[in-house]
């Protein structure tokens, strides 16, 4: 298994590019199993979720094609199977997004149940309750759900969510697509991530109409068409750089990204005295304030409020200020496994059900700490930076699931890292890296 090695202290300086969304690439690539059209996907990050959905659409029959290293083109003309196994279930819960479309364009479906993760216990009942409001016949046999739709097809409803979900949200407005008449989702999820959705499915010729809004509208057509489309820069990514730059005391451009997907990240961070500056409608500039930073409290909602996903990003950034900051975690029960890590660091970090509280500045020093899941390994390569002496990462897999080349990209502005390789790595998730976090 891969540990990073980071070497603290080093003001990180220069420019960085932010790449396509993989919460975006992941819903955009199960759309494909739409239509026997072609869609091709541009700007899609080389993470290792990406290879495991591809790996899914393949398994099930469909054709995936990388004439460049960021352009997909999916073809799922040829459906054979309409399953999706526990094998890959297990290592990635968006693999529950086949369901979808598979149950819309074949009237069956079925995916092994995603048990609970690290980060919570994470149900899909949302999801599947949805599919039966649209008439689906949906059942548990032997671990997997499986999904029947009538055999005229779906039929089109009023979905209201009681919690926000944001995969249950992409699910339901994949399979209402083709639906028998107008689905309406209440409550639906804002994320930027289901407004790209929206847009691909509109290109495919879906008829989805108030995606970014509470209250989302689907027409459902007979068929869909290949289409072309262009992911979304990703804001978390573009969050856990301005923090980078931040906690270093550096100074970084920020390219490739949308400022307007990360306003409340923004707002927070400026709040607690970092400076930056939109440069145009894709670039950032970030320092770190002339007074410091000061501590500010927090609590994660759903967007367009502060994402649960750079929450551990943040609090690893409030060690470093001054003063107490409360961080609350609304979203998953089971978030705060990276404070353990960075207390070993030196943080000082008391933990209380869901809230989390931190008193700054602490004098961090390098210690050897595991990541636990995508995000939490992104504090503590964040902590690293800014601790005295070496830091050692292990299971770094999970942060390769969901952040390009981080390593790469923090040392081209001045970091010192490096991924320590202990034995040769297949981008595919091992026996023991199974574990998964999907965040
Ligand atoms: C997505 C993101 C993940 C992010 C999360 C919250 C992807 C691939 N992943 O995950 O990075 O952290 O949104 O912003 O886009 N819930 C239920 N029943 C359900 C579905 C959800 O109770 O059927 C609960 C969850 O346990 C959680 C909350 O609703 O407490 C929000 O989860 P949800 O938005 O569904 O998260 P994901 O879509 O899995």
């Amino acid at each position: 298994m891969d540990k990073f090695r980071i070497r603290g202290g080093h003001a990180i300086k220069g420019r960085v590019s932010i790449s396509g969304a993989k919460n975006s690439a992941l819903p955009c690539m199960a759309a494909a199993i739409l239509t026997p059209g072609t869609i091709t996907l541009h700007n899609i990050p080389y993470v290792r979720d990406i290879i495991t959905q591809r790996r899914l659409l393949e398994d099930i029959g469909a054709h995936v094609l990388t004439p460049e290293l960021r352009t997909h083109k999916i073809s799922a003309a040829h459906i054979e199977i309409m399953a999706a196994p526990y094998e890959l279930v297990k290592t990635m819960r968006a693999s529950v997004l086949a369901l979808g479309p598979l149950l819309a364009r074949f009237g069956r479906a079925r995916v092994s149940l995603p048990g609970g993760c690290a980060i919570g216990a994470r149900p899909i009942d949302l999801h599947l309750a949805g599919f039966t409001k649209l008439g689906a016949e949906v059942f548990l046999e032997a671990g997997d759900v499986v999904a029947r739709a009538p055999q005229d097809g779906l039929v089109g409803a009023e979905i209201q969510f009681e919690k926000v979900s944001v995969t249950g949200t992409e699910n339901l407005m994949m399979a209402a697509t083709l639906a028998h008449g107008t689905t309406t989702i209440h409550n639906a999820a804002r994320e930027p991530e289901v407004k790209d959705l929206a847009e691909l499915l509109n290109k495919m010729g879906a008829r989805v109409r108030g995606a970014g809004t509470p209250t989302i509208q689907i027409e459902g057509v007979t068929e869909l068409g290949g289409a072309e489309h262009t992911i979304i820069p990703d804001r978390i990514e573009t969050g856990t750089f301005i923090v980078a730059a931040a906690i270093t005391k550096g100074e970084l451009e920020i390219r490739d990204c949308n400022p307007e997907h990360c306003n409340r990240v923004i707002a927070k961070l400026r709040e607690v005295g970092v400076e930056i500056e939109e440069i145009n409608q894709s670039t950032l500039h970030v320092r770190c304030g002339p007074r410091g930073l000061k501590a500010g409290d927090l609590i994660t909602e759903p967007y367009p409020r502060f994402p649960t996903d750079m929450q551990a990003q943040y609090m690893a950034l409030m060690t470093q200020a001054n003063g107490r900051s409360v961080i609350t975690e609304t979203i998953f029960e089971n978030r705060f496994m990276h404070a353990s890590e960075l207390q070993r660091m030196g943080a000082r970090i008391q933990i209380s059900h869901d809230t989390a509280t931190v008193d700054g500045p602490s004098r961090l020093i390098g210690a050897r700490v595991q990541a636990s899941d995508l995000r939490a390994s992104a504090s503590l390569v964040l902590a690293g930076l800014v601790a005295e002496g070496e830091t050692l990462i292990d299971r770094v897999y999970h942060i390769d699931r969901g952040y390009e080349k981080i390593e790469t990209k923090l040392k081209e502005v001045g970091a010192d890292i490096e991924r320590v390789r202990e034995s040769v790595t297949s981008p595919l998730p091992s026996q023991e890296e199974e574990e998964e976090d999907d965040a």
